[in-house]
């Protein structure tokens, strides 16, 4: 979605707020746009394009003067992305200028009446209405504070804002209800931003603030008010421990690659202080609560394929019954849900507005909270009753890879736990499944730089294709799914993961020598049945990419070995390779990786 950023301090805070743009751009990155004071009158600069194109306009505008400014890169949700959509936008005085994520859901009524009253709009989006609705209300006399408290009480919808004001040019005002926000503080400066990672270079100290909360910030002071009966929490400032090397590329070419590269550090990092040397499994946070009689995981895009994952695991381990909701769906359905219920919502953002929406309806009927995420004081985070901390650091490129692998690795945590607890795991097999845990790092380790030659390999030689099919059973029925996830997200290819016994149902029509497949053909318990599938596919002439073991007997046409792991763990082998495979496809196809057509990374609207 679409990323602030804003400054008060002594620096030159155009340049902080561009700065701060660029590491904002994998929320949206269609349009941006800076807003500033310079010599008593207010500036905005905005282009449609990416942030180096705002870099360029702004140069030689007087900018370097300005003690305090407001930023934004945009995702479009009304009105096409062109420069006079994007932010910021001003009140009818042209004196406010404001930058806006989120979604202002009666916006066609506001202006309505506002253009009834003579006031004139430049652009078709929502927020140009929110930033006249509150010019409005200035311009009857009240002050900043009070002006929001009366505009915001007419507008529905979520919104995180921050207003820079021609009248008090070093000040900033922020707002924010169901969208993100997050102050940073540091010496003598404050900064505002969707999340941390703006202004990570700066400072690692932050204030979360909550839905309602009006903030005011004038350099290095800062102050937190609350609309009368609105609910928030003693402010605190807080460490964030991610450092700001995590949020650098490190020499790769995307992001995307080099959070693929990271997964044996993140496999080490979520278990420590979690599984000790000597292979023994704390969860003090899950261990708090007794084991549930029944589990309901809600979460989208790949976090949904994690939960989808965790429910194979869960209940083989643990003999727990498991669904799992695309939470999109489930915050509008008639869930049976009440009091006791355990819910597990899982988000690496934790900002998703549709899980965000079903977490609501599950705490609305009585159900016990637990949250897996990724991003520390999250909104998620936060509304759960209890929150597991993936530890993945941060991720930045748009399609979430080392994420899947740290939530993955939690969920099989919890399962051993809640098998362990209830008498469903033996001692004997919950030591072996933990000791594979603390090898795992060092065999993922050992084999990612193979399987990235052997991935660039079949995808530059498949890349060709329109269409690709993904087959796995079991466990690795998710793991099609998010591989297939992954080459649409960011090749564009069109695919599908399918299980592969449900093939002779439908989908089998589709094969021809066109339409390749790729195959999760691990020598497990289903490998007999994967290849009978397998043959079925071949013999109707269709090529097959087999993601197989050494040793195997597939008739296909590439086999793809990886080293063989036991199950469940063979899927963290199998997991970094659908994304590699992905990854270089949309390099030979020349893509662009890390922001990928129409994506976001953090969906913080419906
Ligand atoms: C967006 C991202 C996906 C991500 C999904 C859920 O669609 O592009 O990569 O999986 O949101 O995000 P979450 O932060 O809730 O895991």
């Amino acid at each position: 979605m679409c990323g602030i950023i804003a400054y008060s301090g002594p620096r030159q805070a155009v340049p902080v707020c561009l700065d701060g743009l660029s590491r904002l751009e994998y929320r949206g990155y269609d349009s941006a746009g800076v807003a500033y004071v310079s010599e008593g009158a207010m500036r905005v600069v905005k282009e449609r394009g990416k942030v180096s194109v705002l870099r360029e306009a702004v140069s030689g505008n007087g900018a370097h003067k300005s003690r305090a400014a407001v930023a934004h890169t945009r995702w479009a949700t009304h009105g096409e992305p062109s420069r006079v959509n994007a932010h910021p936008h001003l009140d009818a005085s042209g004196g406010l200028a404001m930058v806006h994520n989120g979604i202002l859901e009666n916006y066609l009524e506001l202006k309505t009446e506002m253009e009834a009253e003579g006031i004139r709009f430049d652009s078709q989006t929502d927020s140009e209405v929110l930033v006249k609705l509150i010019g409005r209300e200035l311009a009857r006399g009240l002050s900043m504070n009070e002006a929001l408290a009366a505009a915001l009480e007419r507008a529905e919808g979520s919104y995180a804002i921050t207003l820079l004001d021609r009248g008090n040019p070093e000040r900033l005002w922020a707002v924010r209800n169901k969208s993100p926000l997050v102050l940073g503080v540091g010496e003598d400066e404050c900064f505002l931003a969707s999340d941390v990672t703006a202004f990570l270079a700066h400072t690692r100290e932050v204030v979360h603030l909550d839905d309602g909360e009006v903030v005011e910030v004038n350099g290095g002071s800062w102050n937190v008010t609350r609309a009368p009966g609105r609910a928030g929490r003693r402010k605190l400032v807080e460490l964030v421990d991610w450092d700001v090397q995590a949020a650098r590329k490190d020499g790769h070419p995307h992001f995307m690659l080099k959070e693929i590269l990271e997964q044996p550090k993140v496999i080490r990092d979520c278990l420590t202080g979690r599984v000790t040397a000597d292979g023994a499994l704390r969860l003090d946070e899950v261990e708090a609560r007794p084991v549930p009689s029944k589990l309901t995981i809600l979460a989208c895009g790949t976090s949904y394929y994690a939960g989808l994952w965790g429910k194979y695991v869960i209940e083989r381990l643990a003999k727990v019954p498991v669904e799992v909701h695309v939470a999109s769906e489930f915050r509008y359905e008639e869930p049976v849900l009440g009091p006791g219920d355990h819910v597990l919502v899982i988000s690496q953002s934790g900002e998703t507005a549709d899980t965000l929406g079903g977490l609501e309806l599950a705490r609305e009927r009585g159900a016990e909270l637990l949250g897996l995420c990724n991003v520390v004081g999250s909104s998620i985070a936060r509304g759960v009753d209890t929150v597991l901390y993936t530890q993945a650091g941060p991720e930045i490129s748009v399609a979430s890879t080392k994420a899947m692998c740290s939530q993955m690795l939690m969920l099989l945590l919890m399962a051993v736990s809640h098998g362990r607890r209830n008498g469903s795991l033996a001692e004997e097999a919950e030591r072996e499944l933990l000791d594979g845990l603390l090898g795992l790092a060092d065999s993922v380790e050992e084999s990612l730089d193979t399987i990235r030659v052997q991935a660039r390999r079949l995808a530059r030689e498949y890349a060709h294709a329109s269409h690709f099919l993904f087959l796995g059973r079991g466990i690795f029925f998710p793991l099609a799914m998010e591989g297939a996830l992954k080459l649409k997200e960011i090749s564009y290819i069109h695919a599908e993961g399918y299980p592969s016994g449900e093939m002779k149902h439908g989908p089998i029509a589709l094969i021809d020598r066109d339409f390749p497949t790729l195959a999760l053909a691990q020598r497990d318990r289903l490998y007999a049945k994967v290849k009978s599938n397998l043959a079925e596919v071949r013999a109707r002439g269709g090529p097959v990419i087999a993601l197989t073991n050494p040793g195997h007997d597939l008739d296909v046409e590439r086999a793809w070995e990886i080293p063989s792991l036991p199950e469940p763990l063979n899927t963290f082998m199998v997991l970094p390779a659908l994304q590699l495979f992905a990854y270089e496809a949309a390099v030979a196809l020349g893509r662009d990786v890390d922001q990928p057509r129409n994506l976001a990374k953090s969906v913080t609207v419906e």
